[in-house]
């Protein structure tokens, strides 16, 4: 059953207001629904609500009983042709949902035992969850004001909106902003709070709350509460957008499919993404937790109060969250080493999906099942394309075109249509050509050449991007190039200036130039484009040397880094002098921002450098590529080992623990110089800092440094016997182990883990940190016995009964497939076949499967 944009009609019928009543109980929750609904204009007087796993207790419109027919994947009744009640009684059991989806509870219990004292009820909705709680019209354009009351003997119980009454045994919710259902949230256990409170620009005050289970968690919550407050000022402060109820809740949640969610005023979190102390949290966590709820946060404008028309606008609200999170850390922190990080993880998991038989348009025309489409390119690309168009328009139009869309289309499920609209209204500009970039698929490759003659330099330009599934064609993007100009003493002769291309093949000239410049272009990372330039490493070690913008500049480095590894994997080549020395001339410049410098000494990653071999048309060899990066970091060890030590002991961070970025960046230089130390002292300067450490970044930093050269066993044990009660830490002790087993041994190391007793396959954190970190092992994960490939799969097969949408998203760790060889092929297809000949399959894995297959 695909689902297709072009298909899209309306609702027949308004929601015009919901009343729930929870009787909770583990097994056998009673949810009763009241809802008024208004038959529109022009409606076909077809009533069907969506349901799912529900068992129908009884029916009424207009207090009489009723029938309806019980229909795939909801029901069917017959209605007045006049505003009518509709009211329903279902039986839901929250305990024994493991598909984490709809209500359910958390902690999981074991199979067939009872939920613990201390487990929680939790929702979660988007897409289609809310479907599982009761019948209901389970569309983002179906928006309602929510009523709940919840009864249970829950210490605490929470929704939407603001709190209306709390007695013996219930709590009532009214969430005066009409939403749609995914948005709704119910939580209810014994929690504590940890409060916090913000006056709006307004002179509003907003209760805010973080709630966490008792015990140890209740000391990780100061720093979320912090970024929390620091997310309203800047969302009022840089887009004028104030927050809009009485409280603002966020609760931490154990078993979460994903990251967080953005529910109105009820914001759950997985627990991973909130909960954060300098003894458990990594330098990396801290920064992601700031940007994870701000991200939510911001959804209460661009996702909430404006939402989705259909769910094919995902990114929508998506794109532009990502986007305005991604401004916000850049605030926080250091605007290019966000933008750097920003574009590498674009690049490893985007670009890698834009590439392969997953790739599909920002905006998609069809699917299957919704949760499947939750991806970087919805996300992360979808964010690329409103930094082009603020590119493109320029920040202050970008500003008046937010102004319009809130003011336009505050309350509405809105569409692309409507975004561009306002970005049309506000500049003038016909954005028809920018309006591809939601539709086609795909990397473009922007090639370029240049000459120069009596004092005039030409770029040109020609783009070109692949067929990708079911589009064969593409038609030219609107892509806005920055560039800027070099002298060859290193001065900057033109600074940064957009070339707007949007013709297939184009050219730009800048004159009245003394000499023939060196370009650096696609500055900023200005579209997500592949630029293909025929350079040399003495031009890029010159870039790196001297270019003013820090993304090309560390661009530079990056592509000198790559262009030796292809070669070493390719042509046998030996680790390049040039390279060796730019590294260090990198390592040793004091005038860098530390954080500048992690970035720049980090070698690509082996998938990175798969992808640029397959696009070159080399195929890969994981083995080979692991070889190469380790044998071209231990010649930069040896190369810089007459500075590490110095630059070791300069990055020492004196003082308590601060998660601030100028701290994090020192850290992260010293981490990133005693991997290299660790390759020439054995691990005693890494065993060191280990026994020292005093907080989690250091920690583990070091322990990653010993497994890394193979040693690390005894701090691993003591690792475990310290934090075995820490399940969030217990995750990363799982993590660093798959992920950094040597390639031969990657699939028994990870087998075993899977037979530790704390590993739970059915919470998330715990298997994406173990099969998750196992396929990221690139070189352990395609060894060719395929013995990674089968493990993977026995543990996709597993857990897919239980919780198809966690299953669904770990098979794109096959989604790079055709790139191998052909025994790799032949062994990787035979285990997607198996996978997808299981009985039951789900619809989600069945989806996924089939995509990368090809089928
Ligand atoms: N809206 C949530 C966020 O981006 C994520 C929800 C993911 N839902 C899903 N079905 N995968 O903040
Ligand atoms: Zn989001």
């Amino acid at each position: 059953q695909t689902i297709h944009l072009k298909d899209y009609t309306p609702f027949g019928f308004e929601a015009e207001s919901v009343e729930l009543t929870f009787r909770l109980a583990p097994t056998a929750t009673r949810v009763l629904s009241k809802i008024r609904f208004l038959p529109k204009e022009g409606g076909d007087g077809r009533f069907f609500l969506h349901g799912e796993d529900l068992t129908l207790i009884s029916a009424r419109i207009d207090g009489a009983p009723v029938t309806p027919r019980l229909v795939e994947g909801g029901l069917e009744a017959q209605v007045p042709a006049e505003p009518f009640i509709w009211e329903a009684e279902v039986e839901i059991s929250p305990a024994t949902n493991t598909a984490l989806e709809g209500l359910y509870m958390s902690p999981l219990a074991r199979e067939g035992e009872a939920p613990g004292p201390g487990a929680m009820y939790c929702t979660q909705c988007e897409a289609e969850g809310f479907r599982k709680i009761t019948f209901y019209p389970d569309r983002p354009d179906v928006m309602s004001v929510f009523t709940v009351r919840i009864e249970g003997d829950a210490p605490v119980m929470l929704s939407n909106g603001n709190p209306v009454e709390r007695g013996d045994g219930f709590a009532v919710w009214h969430d005066p902003w009409r939403k749609p259902a995914y948005l709704f949230a119910l939580v209810a256990g014994d929690l504590r709070a940890h409060p916090g409170s913000f006056t709006t620009m307004s002179g509003k005050e907003v209760a805010l709350n973080i709630w966490v289970r008792p015990g140890p968690d209740e000391d990780k919550c100061a720093f979320g509460m912090e970024a929390l407050k620091r997310s309203m000022t800047w969302d009022e402060e840089v887009y004028g957008r104030e927050y809009d109820l009485d409280v603002f809740n966020i609760v931490a949640v154990d078993d979460f499919n994903m990251g967080a969610m953005e529910n109105k005023g009820l914001n759950v979190f997985n627990s991973s993404c909130v909960l954060a102390s300098p003894e458990t949290s990594t330098d990396m966590n801290f920064e992601r937790i700031e940007a994870i709820i701000a991200h939510e946060y911001f959804h209460n404008w661009t996702g909430n109060r404006i939402t989705c028309r259909d769910w094919f606008q995902l990114c929508l609200k998506e794109g532009l969250t990502v986007f305005r999170d991604a401004q916000f850390t850049a605030d926080m922190r250091s605007a290019p080493v966000k933008r750097i990080s920003d574009v590498i993880a674009l690049r490893a998991r985007q670009f890698r999906e834009d590439n392969g038989p997953l790739a599909h348009p920002v905006r998609p025309e069809s699917f299957v099942e919704i949760n499947n489409f939750y991806t970087a390119t919805v996300y992360e690309k979808g964010a690329e394309l409103i930094g082009m168009l603020k590119t493109l328009v320029g920040d202050a139009a970008y500003a008046k075109a937010l102004d319009l869309y809130f003011e336009r289309h505050d309350g509405d499920a809105a569409t692309i249509e409507d975004w561009l609209k306002v970005f049309e209204d506000v500049t003038g500009r016909d954005l028809a050509q920018f309006k591809r970039w939601y539709a086609q698929a795909g990397t473009p490759r922007l090639s370029v050449t240049e000459d120069f003659k009596d004092g005039t330099y030409t770029l040109h330009f020609k783009q070109e991007t692949p067929p990708t599934p079911g589009q064969p064609h593409k038609a030219p993007f609107v892509i806005p190039i920055a560039v800027g100009l070099l002298n060859p003493n290193g001065d900057e002769v033109v600074p940064t200036r957009v070339l707007e291309m949007t013709q297939a093949e184009q050219s730009f000239s800048f004159d009245g130039l003394p000499s023939k410049p060196v370009p650096s272009i696609l500055r900023d990372f200005s579209a997500p484009v592949i630029l293909e330039r025929a350079s040399d490493n003495t031009e890029r070690a010159f870039l790196l040397a001297h270019d003013t913008d820090p993304f090309n500049k560390w661009e530079a480095g990056r592509a000198l880094a790559k262009d030796v590894l292809c070669r070493m994997v390719s042509e046998g080549a030996t680790p390049d002098g040039a390279y060796l020395d730019a590294a260090l001339a990198v390592l040793r410049d004091d005038g860098l921002d530390p954080a500048f410098r992690a970035l720049a000494l980090r070698l690509p990653s082996e998938d990175d450098i798969a992808q640029t071999l397959f696009g070159a048309g080399i195929t890969p060899d994981p083995v080979e590529i692991h070889t190469a990066r380790e044998t071209l970091s231990q010649a930069l060890a040896q190369h810089a080992a007459d500075t590490l030590p110095r630059i070791y002991a300069a990055m020492t961070v004196e003082g308590p623990y601060r998660p601030e970025a100028e701290d994090a960046g020192k850290r992260d230089l010293q981490g990133t110089v005693l991997g290299l130390l660790s390759r020439i002292d054995g691990g005693a300067q890494a065993a060191a800092q280990y026994d020292a450490a005093g907080n989690m970044t250091q920690q583990l930093a070091a322990l990653s440094c010993l497994l890394m050269i193979d040693k690390g066993e005894p701090e691993l044990a003591r690792f475990y016997e310290q934090w075995k009660d820490d399940r969030l830490v217990i995750d990363k002790w799982f993590g660093m182990q798959a992920l950094q087993a040597p390639p031969a041994r990657a699939a028994a190391v990870t087998d075993a883990l899977t037979r530790h007793p704390d590993f739970d396959f059915r919470n998330p954190n715990r298997f994406r940190a173990t099969l998750g970190s196992f396929a990221a092992n690139a070189a352990g994960f395609h060894a060719a016995d395929g013995a990674g490939y089968r493990l993977l799969a026995d543990w996709l097969i597993r857990l897919d009964p239980l919780n198809p949408q966690t299953t669904a998203r770990m098979t794109t760790s096959f989604e790079t497939w055709k790139r191998y060889d052909a025994d790799r092929q032949a062994l990787i297809e035979g285990e997607l076949r198996r996978i997808l000949n299981t009985d039951g399959l789900s619809r989600d894995t069945t989806e996924m499967v089939s995509r990368i297959l090809g089928a």
